[in-house]
């Protein structure tokens, strides 16, 4: 039996690599990133095997970078949420943002709200957005969350993360071979892949072959096959 691409979560990195060997601001290489995110999404919304894709777009240690850079970022994720709306809809793609949305600004939060509200009831493909979103930072809150409600135990915090659900493949472009601080907890089994391709570049036909790998792998979660 082969494994299910169910949950595929990916650390979208090398949007500003990717422009600056084009001659290109960092911005441009944003740009052409959020179209990769259309592309993949759409590309997990017809795939039956895959019913959840979760992207970082935005991490708790983001906010150091050059002040124009992250207003732009926080523009572009604006303007990509309100132009996508149908894109959503007409995939019956449901959209939930993880990460602490307490720190945007009042009409990005909006936006994020009437996306996440207009495809509540859409029941294809789960698209999950990381924003302003660290692996520490959600498991603090849950278990400030939880701390009235006497001892924890791994199913009562895994419950109350922003995420509650397991990887199975979890993919970074850009050539790093790191995590980020990206979903640390769910990440416990989920099969890494690493590729050298930048995000503005990684396409669909990468992305078959990366799930095609996935399929053969022995997962044993601490078991014996
Ligand atoms: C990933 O691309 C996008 C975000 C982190 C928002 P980068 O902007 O990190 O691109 P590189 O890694 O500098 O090339
Ligand atoms: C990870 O990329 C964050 C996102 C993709 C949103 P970074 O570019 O921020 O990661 P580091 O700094 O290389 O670890
Ligand atoms: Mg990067």
């Amino acid at each position: 039996m082969s494994n299910r691409p169910s949950h595929i979560a990916i650390i979208m990195d090398g949007n500003g690599r990717w422009a600056e060997s084009q001659g290109k601001s960092r911005t441009n290489g944003h740009e052409r990133g959020a179209e990769t995110v259309r592309t993949m999404t759409t590309f997990c919304s017809d795939h039956p095997e895959i019913d959840r894709l979760s992207l970082y777009a935005f991490s708790t240690e983001n906010w150091k970078r050059p002040k124009l850079e992250v207003e732009f970022l926080m523009k572009l994720l604006e303007r990509y949420l309100k132009n996508e709306l149908p894109t959503y809809l007409d995939g019956n793609i449901r959209f939930e943002p993880i990460g602490d949305l307490t720190h945007f600004s009042k009409s990005l939060r909006k936006v994020i709200d009437t996306v996440q509200n207009e495809t509540a009831n859409c029941n294809g493909l789960v698209q999950s957005l990381a924003l302003n979103y660290g692996g520490r930072d959600e498991i603090v809150r849950a278990a400030n969350a939880l701390r009235e409600s006497g001892p924890l135990s791994v199913e009562s915090l895994g419950n109350a993360l922003d995420c509650p659900y397991d990887i199975d493949l979890l993919i970074r472009t850009g050539g790093d071979h790191r995590l980020s601080n990206f979903l640390l907890w769910q990440a416990s089994y989920a099969e890494l892949f690493f590729t050298d391709t930048l995000w503005p570049e990684f396409s669909v036909n990468e992305l078959e072959s990366i799930i095609k790998k996935f399929k053969t792998v022995e997962r044993r979660f601490g078991g014996l096959n």
